[in-house]
């Protein structure tokens, strides 16, 4: 709930957005479609998208998340899936029977190792039908100005408040990876706890990306966004801008 929170602006924006990416590149689409999320996290896009008439299924490796996602889809009263599996070897009821995929919020930069992201890539892909879209959603690193960054989000909803902040530390070149904290400051009926997250992220510059896409030989990259979720402004892939959406189509 409290992740909810700090994502309730980024739920409606990116519900929005891939309703207007369907319609700018997924010609073919019904109004209805069959939607994927891999690492489903709470499932408030699945939730989100659910209430728009869409089939969601969604999984994630966390337990606890399963559960909350299920139990939150089971009050809409319509026919979902979720259940608990990982980004890099999942298993889905019918190949090819998907038209959209989606991976947002750079959870794609969990998998530390080019071999588990190229088998999640190629999985997603053989999830889809021909024409189907997949949509990754992450920050690059260019490694030539690689600064520490910080970021803060408050927000608050009847008698709580949620500070939400993230550190990234510049990118270990070598490895690949970039150490990230968060800590959820969640103050509710005048108490107040501390939740910390540590974890590594592998990091992509836009070649790094670009040699990636180019191991799927199914998957066609059609074009790229960013964070602004805006559909009207594509951006290249290259190193200019780090927020990158990749609209990908299944071939
Ligand atoms: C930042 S959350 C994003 C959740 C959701 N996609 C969203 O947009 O709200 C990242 C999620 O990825 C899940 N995750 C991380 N690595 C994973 C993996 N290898 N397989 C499956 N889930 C993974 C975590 O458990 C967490 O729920």
């Amino acid at each position: 709930m409290y992740y909810d929170m700090v994502y309730e602006d980024y739920t409606k924006r990116e519900t929005r957005f891939l309703h207007a990416v369907v319609k700018q590149y997924g010609k073919d689409f019904a109004e209805s479609w069959k939607i994927l999320e891999p690492a489903c996290g709470s499932g408030r896009l699945l939730e989100s998208l659910a209430q728009c008439g869409h089939t969601v299924h969604g999984f994630d490796r966390n337990r606890n998340q399963v559960s909350y996602a299920k139990k939150r889809l089971k009050k809409l009263s319509v026919k979902t899936k979720v259940w608990q599996d990982s980004l890099q070897d999942f298993k889905i009821e019918k190949a090819g029977s998907y038209d959209l995929t989606h991976c947002f919020v750079t959870t794609f930069k969990y998998l530390l190792k080019e071999k588990d992201a190229v088998a999640s890539l190629k999985l997603m892909s053989q999830a889809l039908r021909p024409g189907g879209l997949c949509l990754i959603g992450l920050h690059l690193t260019n490694y030539k100005d690689n600064p520490a960054d910080y970021e803060k989000w408050v927000n608050r909803r009847d008698d709580v408040k949620v500070v939400s902040e993230t550190w990234s530390e510049p990118a270990k070149i070598k490895q690949r990876t970039e150490a990230m904290r968060t800590r959820m400051t969640i103050t509710e009926k005048g108490k107040t706890r501390v939740e910390e997250t540590l974890w590594d992220f592998r990091t992509y510059s836009a070649a790094e990306l670009k040699s990636l896409l180019a191991k799927i030989k199914t998957l066609e990259l059609v074009a790229c966004h960013d964070f602004h979720y805006n559909i009207r402004q594509k951006r290249k892939l290259n190193d200019a801008y780090t927020d990158i959406i990749l609209v990908l189509k299944k071939k």
